[in-house]
């Protein structure tokens, strides 16, 4: 009698706890929605009307701890992504468990250790080719970034290809990578440098662009994604108009990699590079993607270890690709927490990314526009959610200093981009850079600090 009724109380006691338990977690995941749902608020402008912004944006937040930390005691608003962007747990735990589990040199040995990091290394490799559509794995290059695979491709196909009178093409809205190299080799080899101008509006000016092709033209080297003003750049038709002239083209897609899907087949230039720290990686590691016939018939630009065949005194013969180009020991950690950041954005979805950021761009440039004093730098029909911009009787770099203290992380300054902050009668500026991982309330934060200290400024 007394044990039935012992197991009647423990049935009693051990329901109730689950039906408690049930009931919290309904209420818990109705508050999370909540949530959620401020961030899918309906917001209308002029033009358009915002539904929805990305579906997973809360889970996705968690994924980087920096975002939840404070500056000055305030929580944080990281608008600083075209100079770097946050990196997720799953980036950050992938480098931790190589050098836990896995670290070994690649291509130099028959041990464990060392198969596993080659193994690693390589399957990099072949991520990045599924990531960008590239046709073969050869094509790849690990390099330090985009600056380095750019200057490799200068130095060592302008230095084999160039001659006196011979012309290159740049644009004006060019980084200071894809200008410096380009002059420097123009210089060496006696080549002009030819440059595709800016309009108000930020687009280059295509048909300047068609005139500047000719007969003298050997290579074209343009950015796909501007780091100064956010536009993007009609590639296709940039690539196809060089072609008519058998001349091969660059595209630098440093910006474009963190917001486009890219697919270099379709694209079809000739060269390609991006660096991993603007696309959720870590820092230390890019890609050069190159076609074979290119990158076969130009010469090393490193050499040492690994880029080599055979080695006598009198002789050296160098590797296939794409070992040719990457001499010495490689980032082996940054190549792996590369792949798993191209892995992560893949799992988020190009489509996903691009909807919620062409929302965050319409909110925050109608409210920038609402400040009195503000100008805006190019505004071109194609942008990233990247917004440069100046306000009269206030100095960027004042605006950038006094918005750390609130807790807002943006860059002042030419952002690498001197020619084209002087092409807008400017010689520097705000700018503010999104990320998927970005939202409406954020900007919301930045637009009151913004009023702040402008309110302190003027
Ligand atoms: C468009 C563009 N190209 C090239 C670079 C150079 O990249 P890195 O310094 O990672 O080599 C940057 C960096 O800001 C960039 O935005």
């Amino acid at each position: 009698m007394f044990y039935r009724r012992a197991l009647f109380y423990l049935i009693a006691w051990a329901s109730f706890h689950i039906i408690a338990l049930i009931l919290l977690s309904l209420l818990f995941r109705m508050s999370i929605n909540k949530l959620g749902k401020t961030s899918k608020s309906v917001i209308t402008n002029s033009e358009h009307t915002i539904k929805d912004t990305l579906p997973n944006l809360m889970a996705t937040r968690d994924d980087f701890p920096i975002l939840h930390s404070t500056v000055h005691g305030k929580p944080l608003v990281y608008f600083d992504n075209g100079a770097t962007s946050q990196k997720p747990h799953t980036v950050i735990d992938r480098i931790t468990k190589y050098y836990e589990t896995e670290n070994g040199n690649v291509h130099r040995a028959v041990h464990h250790l060392s198969e596993l990091a080659g193994h690693a290394y390589e399957g990099a490799r072949d991520t990045i080719k599924t990531y960008l559509n590239a046709s073969k794995r050869e094509e790849i290059i690990f390099v330090r970034g985009a600056t380095e695979g750019i200057n490799l491709v200068a130095s060592s196909w302008g230095r084999k290809n160039l001659r006196p009178d011979d012309e290159v093409i740049i644009s004006g809205m060019e980084h200071h990578s894809n200008i410096v190299p380009w002059q420097l080799i123009c210089e060496e080899r006696g080549a002009k440098l030819r440059i595709i101008p800016v309009d108000e509006n930020g687009e280059l000016v295509l048909d300047e662009y068609k005139k500047l092709l000719n007969e003298n033209t050997r290579f074209v080297s343009v950015v796909y994604v501007s780091n100064g003003i956010g536009t993007i750049n009609p590639v296709k038709e940039i690539i196809s108009e060089a072609h008519k002239y058998n001349v091969p083209v660059l595209i630098d897609g440093c910006q474009a990699a963190p917001h486009i899907a890219i697919d270099l087949q379709d694209m079809d230039c000739d060269f390609f590079v991006f660096s991993g720290h603007k696309v959720f990686g870590p820092t230390g590691i890019g890609v050069l993607y190159g076609k074979e016939a290119y990158l076969n018939e130009m010469p090393p630009y490193q050499s040492g270890g690994d880029m080599i065949k055979t080695v006598s005194f009198e002789k050296t013969t160098f590797n296939d690709l794409p070992y040719k180009f990457e001499a010495g020991t490689p980032d082996i950690s940054g190549a792996i927490g590369l792949a798993t950041a191209l892995n992560y954005v893949s799992g988020i979805g190009h489509a996903n990314i691009a909807h919620h950021e062409k929302n965050l761009l319409v909110y925050l440039t109608d409210k920038l526009k609402a400040i009195p004093g503000m100008r805006i730098l190019g505004e071109a029909k194609n942008k990233i959610c990247l917004v440069s911009f100046v306000i009269e009787g206030a100095h960027p770099l004042d605006i950038g200093t006094m918005l750390d203290f609130e807790g807002v992380a943006i860059r002042t300054g030419n952002h690498c981009t001197q020619p084209l902050m002087e092409s807008f009668g400017v010689s520097a500026s705000c700018r503010v850079s999104l990320a998927f991982y970005n939202t409406i309330e954020e900007i919301d934060v930045f637009i009151e600090a913004l009023n702040k200290v402008l309110r302190l400024l003027k």
